[in-house]
């Protein structure tokens, strides 16, 4: 068990391979955090008393130091309780009144994990939890707080339960995870971006006095913020010094805090948003709070996201589908739009197959000609298909391709007989309703919205029997009200318990379906999309000069492997990209095709299918390997990044540089994550070299052959 505490101390230890978290029963009966970071023998905690410096804030009582709720580091940090700090916790009572100081009662811990409920969690396998019961003095109201642990991949999550114990509501205004850390001498990093440049800005700024974050108030997790954030030493960079990785595994609307206090040191407080937050709880019920997943490396930024990367691939995403191969696909919409129909599709699939692709994707357009009409029905357009999307899937099957379908259930246009029928059920204040992308959203907290959906998915799932189903949401949530007689404080919160609810739904009736979300390209990419589905398309800009700077921000927090990437004819940048440039950038993930391929020459057609070979050949490294950045990201002309096999034995090397400048030939480029007693071949000259050559010394820029804009790629092979 990596859990354990000490009866004498009071302390909670919860180990991993690497890290020592620790915590413990102070003398106000209140959870007072001790440590988190690399481990330490627990003999050596034991002692472990920091002096409390005298506070101007309120005191219970007078044990040895004093105890003023707003001085030591918290596990629990709740509001109106003496510590004026950024807070998890914020209730309103049942006689009307704020507070919510929790006292520690009782513990209990075991093997595994419980489910949250509505709420999408890490897998449990090779976990173990601690359940801490705490409960306000005229026990009213119980919290638990609840910490998972995954000692292999260095990780921990922590979320909260709050339950109403008395006989009157009781209304939950904020709910969150806390997160107290000694000392002040951080960095905080986090991922910024807009539509066509999701997570591209990865932000660096020092911890400063005051509050710090990142929050998003659009129903979803969104383009402009991401969920993860971390905080590292200022001395930290790709390969040495402390990092602490954060991501709280929610959809919706979320607000990440770093606040730097009085003596200098930091609180983190990730959780669903608390704009417009109002939770009422009945008696007996309970709100569920998201977790917040956490991890520590000493080997820098990369080493945080390996941890990140192997946890998600084992203990988010569904194994099914984590480790194994994805179908190359073809999908319809950058090349043809909303122009397609049923004699285009089929007459796409010999072409499909020749350049490689196993899996024809049907994107927008299959029951609508323009964005104004059909969300909500989704009736196949039969002047577009005639014989209806069961026999066009049966004919793309029977040329030898699998089938891939696009919807996007959570919306509704005008002009659909859903909204015709049913005007109560999109999310709106009074009459207030603004269109996006000309079309409304529904109210998935409304459990008829849900069944509706999944009656109507089912249909047409039923009849097409897709491989593969592209789950999009092209607009944010304004105006969140819902014309239903319930809590409107509540309804951005249901919002996301009902998409999960129906994808939860789907995923048990079609187990084996592939889907990849989407957001008007990667405007919700987060852990909690993660966990219904496999992959995510990571933006809409697939132009390869700026896609390399937003698939190396999103790996940051995210694994390849679940990073949707095309190979397309997009030059948003004005730019011309090579073939091979186009590539690899598009191999950084899962791999496909966004294009006309009738409109290919027979060159194009052989390079591209030579393209598709080559990927099969390197999947394994976007599936299962360890992801090293080596020169990175909007720093300048260049970008490199290594993807080595677990066991060492094989690694990729790709270079990429934006503009030819000749005095950057003699620039050195070092590997990572190679065995250094080991030999590799290399396949750019046939030589073998030491992996602590390739490591220390590294490679000559210069060596190497490359062109602006034209990619550099470099197998090393164990001998
Ligand atoms: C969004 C997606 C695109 C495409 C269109 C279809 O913008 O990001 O990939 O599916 O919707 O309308």
């Amino acid at each position: 068990m990596n859990i354990c505490f000490d009866e004498v101390t009071k302390i909670f230890y919860l180990d991993t391979r690497h890290t020592t978290y620790a915590f413990f029963v102070n003398e106000l009966f209140t959870l007072e955090h001790l440590y988190y970071g690399a481990s330490i023998p627990h003999d050596d905690l034991r002692g472990i008393c920091f002096r409390r410096p005298y506070s101007f804030a309120p005191y219970e009582r007078m044990v040895g130091d004093c105890v003023s709720p707003d001085i030591f580091l918290q596990e629990l940090p709740a509001a109106n309780a003496g510590d004026y700090r950024a807070y998890a916790l914020s209730l309103l009572d049942e006689n009307g009144k704020y507070g919510c100081r929790m006292h520690y009662v009782s513990h209990a811990v075991y093997a595994g994990r419980r489910d949250m409920a509505e709420l999408p969690c890490a897998r449990g396998e090779g976990a173990d939890s601690l359940e801490i019961v705490l409960k306000n003095k005229a026990e009213t109201v119980e919290v638990r707080l609840i910490y998972v642990v995954w000692a292999e991949e260095d990780v921990i999550a922590k979320h909260i339960e709050i339950k109403n114990c008395c006989d009157r509501e009781i209304h939950v205004l904020k709910a969150a995870a806390g997160v107290d850390l000694w000392g002040s001498d951080f960095d905080l990093i986090e991922l910024y971006g807009t539509y066509h440049c999701e997570r591209a800005d990865v932000q660096r700024t020092p911890v400063k006095r005051g509050l710090q974050g990142s929050f998003s108030n659009k129903g979803a997790s969104g383009h402009e913020s991401n969920p993860f954030f971390a905080l590292c030493a200022h001395n930290a960079d790709e390969n040495r010094g402390e990092v602490y990785g954060f991501n709280l595994m929610y959809s919706g609307n979320f607000k990440n805090e770093v606040q730097r206090d009085k003596n200098g040191n930091i609180r983190i407080v990730s959780g669903v948003s608390d704009y417009e937050f109002d939770w009422l709880l009945a008696p007996d019920e309970t709100f569920c709070a998201p977790e917040v997943v956490m991890t520590f490396s000493e080997s820098g930024l990369g080493g945080m996201s390996r941890n990140f990367h192997d946890f998600i691939r084992r203990h988010v995403i569904d194994p099914r589908f984590a480790f194994s191969s994805r179908p190359i696909l073809l999908n319809t919409w950058e090349a043809f739009g909303f122009d397609i129909d049923e004699e285009k599709i089929l007459s796409l699939v010999d072409r499909a197959k020749e350049i490689g692709a196993e899996l024809l994707v049907v994107d927008d357009g299959w029951f609508r000609s323009s964005e104004t009409e059909g969300l909500g029905d989704f009736c196949v357009c039969r002047e577009k298909f005639p014989s209806g999307l069961g026999v066009l899937a049966e004919k793309v099957r029977a040329k030898g391709l699998r089938f891939g379908l696009w919807v996007e259930p959570e919306m509704v246009s005008r002009s659909s007989n859903l909204y015709q029928t049913h005007r109560e059920w999109v999310i709106c204040s009074d009459d207030v309703k603004y269109l996006g992308r000309s079309q409304l959203v529904l109210d998935m907290g409304n459990p008829a919205v849900i069944e509706y959906l999944y009656d109507r998915l089912c249909l047409i799932l039923d009849e097409a029997r897709p491989d593969y189903l592209k789950w999009d949401m092209n607009r944010y949530i304004s105006e969140a009200g819902s014309l239903l007689p319930v809590h409107q404080g509540e309804v951005m919160h249901r919002y996301v318990l009902g998409v999960y609810r129906l994808f939860r739904l789907i995923t048990a009736r079609y187990p084996n379906l592939l889907i990849e979300t989407c957001a008007g390209g990667g405007g919700r990419f987060d852990l909690g999309m993660l966990y219904f589905s496999p992959q995510i398309w990571t933006s809409d800009n697939t132009d390869p000069f700026t896609r390399t700077d937003i698939q190396l921000g999103t790996s940051l927090a995210y694994p390849p492997s679940c990073m949707g990437s095309h190979l397309t004819r997009a030059r948003v940048t004005g730019l011309d990209a090579s073939e091979d440039f186009r590539y690899t950038a598009a191999s950084f993930g899962l791999y496909g095709y966004e294009l006309d391929p009738i409109g290919l020459s027979a060159r194009e057609c052989r390079r591209l299918s030579e393209f598709s070979r080559q990927y099969r050949k390197e999947e394994a490294f976007v599936l299962k390997g360890d992801f090293y950045r080596l020169i990175g990201h909007r720093s300048g002309n260049f970008v490199a990044y290594l993807q080595v096999t677990k066991d060492k034995s094989r690694a990729l090397f790709t270079l990429i540089q934006f503009l030819f400048v000749e005095e950057e030939r003699s620039k050195i480029v070092r590997m990572r994550g190679l065995d250094t007693r080991a030999r590799y071949r290399c396949s750019l000259d046939g030589k073998i070299y030491s992996g602590s050559v390739l490591m220390n010394l590294g490679l000559r820029i210069g060596d190497m052959e490359y062109q602006s804009g034209k990619a550099v790629r470099i197998l090393f092979e164990r001998v």
